[in-house]
């Protein structure tokens, strides 16, 4: 979704502002901008439909100069994507510039309001209005453009994260956040300012870092201190954060995709994601008895917030997307091992479903951006209605991570493919840990299947890396399923959640029709789609429901589905009775999801290459869902 990235300070903002825009690029966009006031106050704008490359195109041989910019990438929400429609926009009369994200409501009342005194529009965003109207109060008010700022957005509904320029004050940057995210980077003696939509293109300059809150605007000027007022007027204390990112995950890595390399660092964040979570143990914290070289696993927002965790009456976990289906798989660890009732709900449907939401309750939000609009607004809800929140969320300090009352990172890295990949994986290991850890607490594990559980945890990275292996085999299987239309994804109990994923990692990235069913439920309707032409993916490596399964499988052979099947290493009766397959080592049941997805993840990502498409940024999406 649409990023910002603005520079004030003493070098030329602009490699700064381009280099900022090709760490963004990976929300997904459709156009650039750049805007730069140089020396004697000249304003000049540049932008492209296309890429950050397209815009560079354009600046070529162009004027360039100034040490304060602001830039965007645009994802179209109101008018096509365009270079007219692009940001920055520009007042009427040239002098203020503003890029923008989010979505202004009440644009159409406010634009015609702005007709109706001279103001005259160039594109068709709902962002034009902003400017227009800061150019309008402005003016009206003879104040400054901050100021000018804060009462344009007092007027204005939505969301939005803005940085704003005016060339008639050229030591001067404004930013605003309202529901989108919004970082300023703090250079040396206040002798720069960096301003992102994420960490990722400040990192290198400073880790001193300021999250703007909601409702705050910056005031950012050259060797002064970052001052930031509310939306009210008054001026509030800018809490700086140390930040770290590390640079070294935002790169390919010798991989021709990120998607490819963050699907073969999932063995690596994996262990990351569980270091210092399963610890050795001598004491057993819940029983107190001594375990021999028991493991036990530790979680700390679970620790300290048992008391809210275990009076839960009930869990409802609200999330979107790839995060839903860790959503499913963690109801049933968490019901399994806690035995306490869980609820999953789209947060797009919650927020609005008038949901019944009890003090007493639980409410946990899955995010790997920690910035997905109706996520966050769910939870909003649930904490207005009193319910604990607890948040399970990859990227540190986003607007989700601070507005729960615990949580969980799962500490994966950045995630850059659109396509999440290790996000889930990561998601659902810390699903599991919560489950463990809190139904240690509970009393309701059973001793013996949490410490095969711990441990088996602990053997998952390496099983990764034996499917991991498999990838050429993968690639050539792959190459069947090109011209494919459509896909039938099936499992059962803990790979049904898997079968959704598989699903939509391959429509969202070879845009081919695919659908994730209950294997069982396939017979109450989906089975009269089965015919040679329809590529089904059974996922039989399910040890508990296996015989179940294999019936299910039965029926697809019968009706001469061309399957493609997941199996358990060494299935000689799966074996026998497809023709293709992807063995994978075997595991627990719960555990199940962590490999099984695995082979689906390659499948999909080498349907999309060798259908020539653009895998990283498939069209229309966006990594960071920051609307509704
Ligand atoms: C699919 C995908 C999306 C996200 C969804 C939620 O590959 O990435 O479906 O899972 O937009 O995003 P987060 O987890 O950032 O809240």
């Amino acid at each position: 979704m649409c990023g910002i990235v603005g520079y004030i300070g003493y070098r030329d903002a602009y490699p700064i502002l381009i280099k900022g825009l090709h760490r963004l690029e990976y929300r997904g966009y459709d156009s650039a901008g750049c805007a730069l006031i140089s020396q004697n106050n000249q304003l000049s704008i540049y932008k492209a439909k296309g890429k950050v490359a397209d815009l560079e195109a354009e600046t070529e041989g162009q004027d360039i100069s100034g040490t304060l910019g602001i830039a965007h990438t645009r994802w179209a929400t109101h008018g096509a994507p365009s270079a007219v429609n692009a940001h920055p926009h520009v007042s009427m009369n040239g002098n203020i510039t503003l890029v923008h994200n989010g979505i202004i409501e009440n644009y159409a009342t406010l634009r015609q309001q702005l007709e109706k005194r001279g103001y005259e529009f160039k594109s068709q965003t709902d962002t034009e209005v902003l400017v227009q109207l800061i150019d309008f109060q402005k003016n009206l008010r003879q104040c400054s453009l901050d100021e000018a700022v804060r009462y344009s957005l007092k007027l204005a509904i939505g969301a939005y994260a803005i940085a704003v320029i005016d060339r008639n004050a050229p030591d001067r940057l404004v930013a605003a956040r309202k529901a989108s995210p919004l970082a300023i980077g703090i250079g040396e003696e206040n002798s720069e300012f960096f301003l992102a939509s994420d960490a990722s293109p400040i990192a290198e300059y400073t880790k001193q870092i300021v999250y703007l809150n909601d409702d705050e605007i910056a005031v950012i000027e050259r060797g002064q201190d970052l001052q930031v007022k509310k939306i009210s007027g008054q001026l509030t204390e800018p809490v700086v954060k140390e930040v770290d990112v590390d640079l070294s995950m935002l790169d390919k890595g010798g991989f021709p995709h990120f998607m490819l390399k963050e699907i073969f660092d999932q063995p690596q964040v994996l262990r990351d994601c569980m270091r210092g979570r399963i610890v050795n143990n001598i004491y057993s914290s819940a029983t107190g008895q001594a375990h021999e070289a028991s493991l036990d696993v530790v979680l700390s927002a679970v620790k300290e917030h048992r008391r809210e965790l275990l009076s839960a009456r009930r869990f409802i976990i609200v999330s979107c997307g790839t995060s839903w289906h860790a959503a499913l798989i963690g109801k049933q660890l968490i019901e399994h091992f806690c035995r306490i009732p869980v609820e999953v709900a789209y947060a797009s449907e919650f927020r609005y479903s008038d949901p019944v939401i009890c003090s007493d309750d639980v409410v946990m939000a899955i995010s790997q951006s920690g910035e997905t609009a109706d996520t966050l607004a769910a939870i909003q809800l649930a904490k207005q209605q009193g319910a604990f929140v607890y948040g399970v969320v990859n990227a540190v300090g986003s607007s989700i991570a601070r507005n729960t009352d615990t949580g969980t990172y799962i500490h994966v890295g950045p995630e850059i493919g659109v396509a999440s990949t290790k996000a889930f994986t990561g998601q659902v290991t810390v699903l599991t840990l919560f489950a463990l850890a809190l139904g240690q607490y509970k009393g309701t594990v059973d001793q013996q299947e949490y410490q095969e559980v711990v441990q088996e945890l602990t053997n998952i990275p390496e099983k990764i890396e034996l499917v991991l292996k498999q990838n050429d085999k993968i690639k050539e299987l792959a190459q069947k399923f090109v011209d494919s239309r459509n896909f039938l994804y099936l499992g059962r109990g803990f790979n049904y959640p898997v079968a959704l994923e598989g699903a939509l990692k391959l429509k969202e990235i070879s845009y081919i029709h695919a659908e994730g069913y209950p294997a069982a439920e396939m017979k109450h309707g989906p089975i009269a789609l089965i015919d040679e032409n329809m590529p089904v993916v059974f996922l039989t490596n399910h040890h508990r429901r296996y015989q179940k399964v294999i019936s299910n499988l039965q029926e697809v052979i019968s009706r001469h589905g061309s399957i493609l099947a997941i199996i358990n290493e060494g299935d000689n009766q799966v074996k026998g009775m497809v023709k293709d397959y992807i063995e994978v080592p075997q595991t627990l049941s719960c555990l199940t999801p962590l490999i099984s997805v695995i082979p689906l993840q390659i499948l999909s990502y080498h349907v999309a290459v060798a259908r020539g498409l653009n895998v990283d940024q498939p069209r229309n999406l966006a990594k960071s869902v920051t609307v509704e």
